[in-house]
């Protein structure tokens, strides 16, 4: 059994989904720890050591953020506070200028962070690639979804639903490196 430490019930969707086909049981707490200043890696690594030495046993939090390459990979780790107060409209303002699709280019990128009690962290990144869309599409999902294009879809996040989504997300992508690497370290 894992404990996915999380306040956002989409992520707890989204991982459910994910663990169901390993058939790992998966629990979910919302403890809460302190994001330190940093990188995704960063906020992960400490994350899972904090919760795990708190309820002494094994943990996984999840960081994410979205990187847009024209705006030097803004809002990257600001990406929660960013969604708070500029929000999709503030972004789609930003990027009026920019026409060809191609320099619209952004990446979801995911840590995973795993800490079992009495051992060090380990990291899992995951990615995804897009283009940041022209107005908002879809409502699914959440936060910067639906302004996250797919182009082998034709469709942004916010009109997939959570099963097409938990595909082949930056989020699908990290834990399913996470449980590969759990299944092959728990045989031994
Ligand atoms: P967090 O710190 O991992 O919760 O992620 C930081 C922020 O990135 C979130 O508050 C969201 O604004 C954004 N984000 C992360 N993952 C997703 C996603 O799958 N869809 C849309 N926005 C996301």
């Amino acid at each position: 059994m894992i404990t996915f430490i999380t306040g956002n019930q989409h992520k707890v969707k989204e991982a459910e989904e994910i663990f169901q086909k390993f058939n790992i049981n998966l629990e979910h707490n919302d403890l809460g720890y302190n994001e330190v200043q940093g990188t995704l890696e960063d906020v992960a690594k400490s994350g899972a050591k904090y919760a795990c030495e708190k309820l002494n046993k094994p943990v996984i939090v999840e960081d994410a953020g979205l990187f847009i390459k024209a705006l030097n990979n803004f809002p990257g780790t600001y990406s929660s506070y960013v969604q708070e107060t500029l929000g999709n409209s503030g972004i789609l303002k930003l990027m009026n200028d920019i026409i060809n699709p191609e320099d619209r280019y952004a990446e979801f990128r995911s840590v995973v962070g795993y800490c079992a009690p009495n051992s060090e962290p380990e990291i899992f990144l995951g990615c995804v690639k897009g283009q940041i869309s022209t107005e908002e599409k879809g409502s699914f999902g959440f936060a910067y979804d639906s302004i996250f294009y797919v182009e082998k879809k034709c469709k942004t996040f916010g009109e997939l639903t959570r099963k097409e989504k938990s595909q082949f997300s930056h989020r699908k992508n990290s834990l399913k490196t996470f449980i590969e690497w759990y299944i092959e370290n728990s045989l031994e």
